[in-house]
C-alpha cells in the first residue's frame, strides 16, 4: 500500500518537473554593474550581473516566459533574436516598432515561443545600442528522444563575439547623434567578453577552452557585436559548419569564415592536431574605404589536456586581408541547407508579391555644415531611399488601436528611381533621402520575394540585413546590379539555406524568399547599430487571416505601453484593430 502511494507521489512530482521542463522560466534583473577591460573600469549594463548574460537553455518547440525587471538608469528593451514568435510580436523586443521601452523600475514578463528553430540563437537589447553589453545565448536543443543530424559532440560551447568600448556606450550614441558623424569605433573585439591576449591589461583573463586530443567539440557562435562582421578561424584547425541561424546546413569545412552581427553558426571542431595551444581569433572584415576601424584582434585559445610543452606564444592562425570581399562572400554563397527527408525545406515557388529595396548611405546637410560626415554633412542610410524615422508611439499599439498619424502605410515595393546602382561616381543628389515612418502591408500568406541592393553611395558597404518575425531562404546571390530577366535563372531553389541575417554583399544584390504566415508588426533592419540608426529600416505589418490560429494573440497586461493618454477601457474596446479597423492610419 505504502509503495504504491509513493509511486502516485512521484508521478505527481514527475507531472511537476516535466511540467517546468516544458517551460521553462528566467528572471532577468537589468542592473548597472563595473566591469574592468582593457585597463579602466566602468558601469555597464547587464543582465543579472552578468557580461555577456546568461545562457537560456530550451528545447524546440517550447515557450519559454522572461520576467525583465528594470533595476538600471535606462530604458531598455530585449529582443529573442530569430525567435519566430507566431501571433506574438507584443514581446518581439525593438522599440517603437512593437513596445515602448521597459522604464527604469517597471517590469515586462516576455514570452517567447519557439517552433522550428533548433540550434544557436540569441538574445539581446534591442534600444539604442544598449546590446553592446546586454546579450547572451540561446541554445536551442533538439526535442527529447530526437538527436542532431550529425554525431552527438563530445560537448557544446557558446562562444560569443562581441566588441568593447572604453567609453560609456550611452555616450557614444550621444556624441554621434550629436555629431552627424561616425562615432567613435570600438577598443577591442571580445571572445565571450575577454579580448585577449593581444590587448593591454588582458592576457590573465583570455578565453580558454580546454580540448583532449580524440574528441569533437561543438562550438555555437554568435556575433554579438555592434558595428563588425568579423573574419574567425583556429590555428591548425579546420572546422565544420553545420548549422546556421538555428537551421542545419550540409557540412561546409573550412580553415575561417566570416560571420555577421546577428548570425549564429553551429560549427564542429575535431580536437585530432598533435596536442598543443592554438589560438583562435577575430578581426573586422570591412570594405571600409579610408580604413578607418577597429583593426584590433581578439583572441581565445584552444588548449588540449595531456603533457607536453606548450610553443609560446602559441600558434596563430591565418586571417585574410581585412577587406577581402571575395573571401568572404565566397564563404557566405557556400551556405546549402540539409534539404533532406526529416529537414525538408518549402520555399515558396509561386510568387505574388514581388519587393525591391536599395540599402543606400545617405547624407543630408546640416546648419552651416556643421556636422561630421562628409562635407560637414549628416549620416544618414535608407532603404528605397527612405530613412526610417522611430515614432513615437510603437507601430504594433498605433495598428491595433487604430491610432492614425503614427505611421504610414505607403513603403514603395521598388525604389524611387532606378539607376545604376553599383556605378563608380554617383551623383550627389541621389545621397539625399526622404525621411519617413512608412510599413509595407502583407496579405496573410502572401508569398514574398525581396531582393536587397546595395548602392555604391559612399562607396557602399556590406549591410547584414535581419528580419524579425520569420525565417526566410536566401536564393540567390551576386555583384553588380541585379538583373530579373537573368539573375532569376540561377535562383537555387532545391537546398536554399533558412536564416534570419544575411550579408547583402557590397555593390551586389541578394534575393531572400518567405511566406507572411506570421500576423503581426514586423522589424527589418541592418544588423550595424550604426546604419539602423541611420535609418536602414523597414516594417511589415502582416495582416490577420481568416482562422483563430492566424490571428495575433491578445497584448500581455504588462505592455510597457506608449499609448498613455488613453484610459485602459478604451484600448480594450478598440482592441479589435486588426479586423475592424481598415488599414487607414496615412501618417500627416
Ligand atoms: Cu538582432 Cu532587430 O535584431
Ligand atoms: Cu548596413
Amino acid at each position: 500500500m505504502k509503495v504504491s502511494i509513493f509511486k502516485i507521489l512521484g508521478f505527481v512530482l514527475s507531472l511537476f518537473f516535466y511540467h517546468c521542463q516544458a517551460s521553462p522560466h528566467y528572471k532577468f534583473v537589468v542592473k548597472e554593474v563595473p566591469y574592468t577591460r582593457l585597463c579602466s573600469t566602468k558601469n555597464i549594463l547587464t543582465i543579472n550581473g552578468q557580461y555577456p548574460g546568461p545562457t537560456l537553455y530550451v528545447h524546440k518547440g517550447d515557450t519559454i516566459v522572461v520576467d525583465v525587471y528594470n533595476r538600471g538608469n535606462y530604458n531598455i528593451t530585449i529582443h529573442w533574436h530569430g525567435v519566430k514568435q507566431p501571433g506574438n510580436p507584443w514581446t518581439d523586443g525593438p522599440e517603437y516598432i512593437t513596445q515602448c521601452p521597459i522604464a527604469p523600475g517597471a517590469k515586462f514578463r516576455q514570452k517567447i515561443i519557439l517552433t522550428t528553430e533548433e540550434g544557436t540563437l540569441w538574445w539581446h537589447a534591442h534600444s539604442q545600442w544598449l546590446r553592446a553589453t546586454v546579450y547572451g545565448a540561446m541554445i536551442i536543443y533538439p526535442k527529447l528522444g530526437t538527436s542532431y543530424p550529425f554525431a552527438k559532440p563530445d560537448a557544446e560551447i557558446p562562444i560569443l563575439l562581441g566588441d568593447w568600448w572604453i567609453q560609456d556606450i550611452v555616450e557614444v550614441v550621444d556624441e554621434l547623434l550629436l555629431s552627424g558623424g561616425e562615432g567613435n569605433y570600438s577598443n577591442a573585439f571580445t571572445i565571450n567578453g575577454q579580448p585577449g591576449d593581444l590587448y593591454p591589461c588582458s592576457k590573465q583573463d583570455t578565453f580558454r577552452l580546454k580540448v583532449e586530443r580524440g574528441l569533437t567539440y561543438l562550438l555555437r557562435i554568435i556575433n554579438s557585436a555592434v558595428q563588425d562582421m568579423l573574419f574567425f578561424s583556429i590555428a591548425g584547425h579546420n572546422v565544420t559548419l553545420v548549422g546556421s541561424d538555428a537551421s542545419y546546413l550540409k557540412p561546409l569545412e573550412r580553415s575561417f569564415f566570416v560571420i555577421s552581427p546577428g548570425q549564429t553558426f553551429d560549427v564542429l571542431l575535431e580536437a585530432n592536431q598533435s596536442p598543443n595551444h592554438y589560438y583562435m581569433a577575430a578581426k573586422s572584415y570591412t570594405v571600409a574605404a579610408q580604413g578607418v576601424f577597429d583593426n584590433t584582434t581578439t583572441t581565445a585559445i584552444v588548449e588540449y589536456s595531456g603533457n607536453y610543452t606548450p610553443s609560446s606564444p602559441p600558434l596563430f592562425p591565418y586571417l585574410p586581408e581585412f577587406n577581402d570581399t571575395y573571401a568572404a562572400a565566397n564563404f557566405t554563397g557556400s551556405f546549402r541547407s540539409l534539404a533532406d527527408k526529416e529537414h525538408p525545406i518549402d520555399v515558396p515557388m509561386e510568387i505574388n508579391t514581388y519587393l525591391f529595396h536599395t540599402l543606400s548611405m545617405n547624407t543630408v546637410p546640416c546648419p552651416t555644415n556643421s556636422c561630421s560626415g562628409p562635407n560637414g554633412n549628416k549620416f544618414l542610410a535608407s532603404v528605397n531611399n527612405i530613412s526610417f524615422v522611430n515614432p513615437e508611439i510603437d507601430i504594433l499599439e498605433a495598428y491595433y488601436y487604430c491610432i492614425p498619424g503614427v505611421f504610414g502605410t505607403w513603403f514603395p515595393d521598388f525604389p524611387p528611381l532606378f539607376y545604376n546602382f553599383t556605378a563608380d561616381d554617383l551623383p550627389g543628389y541621389l545621397e539625399l533621402p526622404t525621411l519617413g515612418t512608412e510599413v509595407k502591408i502583407l496579405e496573410y500568406n502572401s508569398t514574398v520575394e525581396l531582393v536587397f541592393q546595395g548602392t555604391n553611395l559612399f562607396q557602399g558597404s556590406d549591410h547584414p540585413m535581419h528580419l524579425h518575425g520569420f525565417s526566410f531562404y536566401v536564393v540567390g546571390v551576386g555583384l553588380g546590379n541585379f538583373d530579373n530577366e537573368i539573375d532569376p535563372l540561377k535562383y537555387n531553389l532545391v537546398d536554399p539555406p533558412l536564416s534570419n541575417t544575411i550579408i547583402v554583399p557590397s555593390n551586389g544584390w541578394l534575393a531572400i524568399r518567405f511566406k507572411a504566415d506570421n500576423p503581426g508588426v514586423w522589424y527589418m533592419h541592418c544588423h550595424f547599430d550604426r546604419h539602423m540608426l541611420w535609418g536602414m529600416d523597414a516594417v511589415f505589418i502582416v495582416k490577420n487571416g481568416e482562422s483563430p490560429e492566424a490571428k495575433m494573440s491578445l497584448p500581455p497586461s504588462d505592455m510597457p505601453s506608449c499609448y498613455k493618454a488613453v484610459p485602459i477601457t478604451s484600448k480594450v474596446a478598440n482592441s479589435l484593430g486588426p479586423d475592424i479597423c481598415p488599414i487607414y492610419v496615412e501618417k500627416k
